[in-house]
């Protein structure tokens, strides 16, 4: 199967009242762990790609491997998207390249730090729908701003400044016209989210609830939704690591915001505690390795794990095979119909 619009996945997922993990990646060996665990789980899967995953692979090397990545696992449906786009030209140079679905991040300036106004924000999201839309390719917008800068984008230290408000994202629905919109509730990227476990205090699940009752079509994106199990932070300090006790969105949260009208969960960080621990491992139990397949191949395996869970988690497990085949041009039909 091709690659498939994100839209045709979100779609499925909200008729289906199910969660799609949007996992990301910088090489092979990520790549090949996601799809093993969809093909284990027979799960539909988004692959995602940054600015810094793009500029660190190349286009090209991505998306050849997102072309073997189909090509190898045809029953899998699986889009593949631009997480967090700092402008329209972002967008389409990624659009270009193959992407089938592009996050437009208008709720920061260019620079992916410093909060923008809404205006600008409808602006150049507007602009990328409809270039995108035309190609039948999917788009995300974001509206509130995440807190953290360290790993990835966001609006600084105080994941709380700038949460999303619900009226806001309905007005930014319907001007845009956006498929899914991510919403900020108090996570940041990276590994230090909370420093106790969260509660409704600092984890505003609350949002999302109202978002969902005023805008029931928009499918919602939680960002920064790594869990942190401590069992994979374990394992990096167990082999000579050094992070100090965290933590991040528990998964019991996550199932709440799906059953309110969550269909992407992106997830980075527990992927990348779980290569790291599984890295370590090796090189301290055995010093004398130097073949990088023999700490590749672990890393890949603990990966898959943390990909499988997930996926199980989210309830995309199974629907592989029944999530409908949509090419990009039946998409682009399909907006043009709708006048959008
Ligand atoms: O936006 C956050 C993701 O974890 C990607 O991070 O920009 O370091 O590739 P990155
Ligand atoms: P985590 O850092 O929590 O994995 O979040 C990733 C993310 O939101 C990518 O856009
Ligand atoms: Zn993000």
């Amino acid at each position: 199967m091709p690659l498939v619009p994100m839209r045709a996945l979100l779609d499925h997922a909200a008729e289906n009242g199910y969660g799609v993990a949007a996992f990301n990646v910088n090489n092979m060996e990520q790549i090949q762990a996601i799809m093993a665990a969809a093909v284990k789980t027979e799960s539909p899967v988004i692959i995602q790609a940054s600015r810094g995953a793009r500029s660190y692979s190349q286009d090209n090397y991505l998306r050849h491997l997102m072309l073997a990545a189909a090509e190898l696992h045809p029953q899998i449906p699986l889009a593949m998207h631009l997480d967090h786009g700092n402008s329209p030209a972002t967008c389409f140079s990624a659009i270009e390249q193959g992407f089938t679905s592009v996050m437009m991040d208008g709720s920061l300036q260019e620079d992916g730090k410093t909060p923008s106004s809404f205006e600008h924000n409808v602006k150049v999201t507007k602009e990328v729908v409809e270039r995108a839309h035309a190609a039948g390719v999917t788009v995300e917008g974001e509206i509130g701003c995440l807190g953290g800068v360290e790993d990835g984008h966001g609006a600084g230290g105080d994941p709380m400044a700038h949460l999303t408000d619900p009226a806001q994202a309905e007005q930014f629905a319907a001007e845009t016209g956006v498929d899914a919109v991510a919403v900020a509730i108090g996570t940041s990227h990276g590994a230090y989210k909370f420093k106790k476990k969260p509660t409704g205090e600092v984890l505003k699940m609350s949002i999302i609830a109202e978002i969902h009752r005023r805008l029931p079509e928009t499918h919602l994106v939680m960002h920064g939704s790594s869990s942190v199990p401590k069992e994979l932070i374990d394992i990096i300090n167990a082999y000579g690591g050094k992070m100090p006790a965290t933590f991040g969105v528990p998964v019991e949260e996550i199932q709440e915001g799906i059953r309110n009208g969550v269909r992407k969960i992106n997830v980075d960080t527990d992927n990348r505690l779980a290569i790291t621990g599984a890295i370590r491992k090796v090189f301290f139990e055995k010093p004398e390795e130097f073949d990088p397949r023999s700490y590749m191949k672990p890393a890949r395996e603990a990966m898959q794990a943390v990909c499988e869970a997930r996926m199980i988690a989210f309830g995309q497990a199974g629907f592989a095979p029944k999530v409908p085949k949509v090419s990009l041009e039946e998409m682009a039909r399909r907006y043009h119909r709708l006048g959008r």
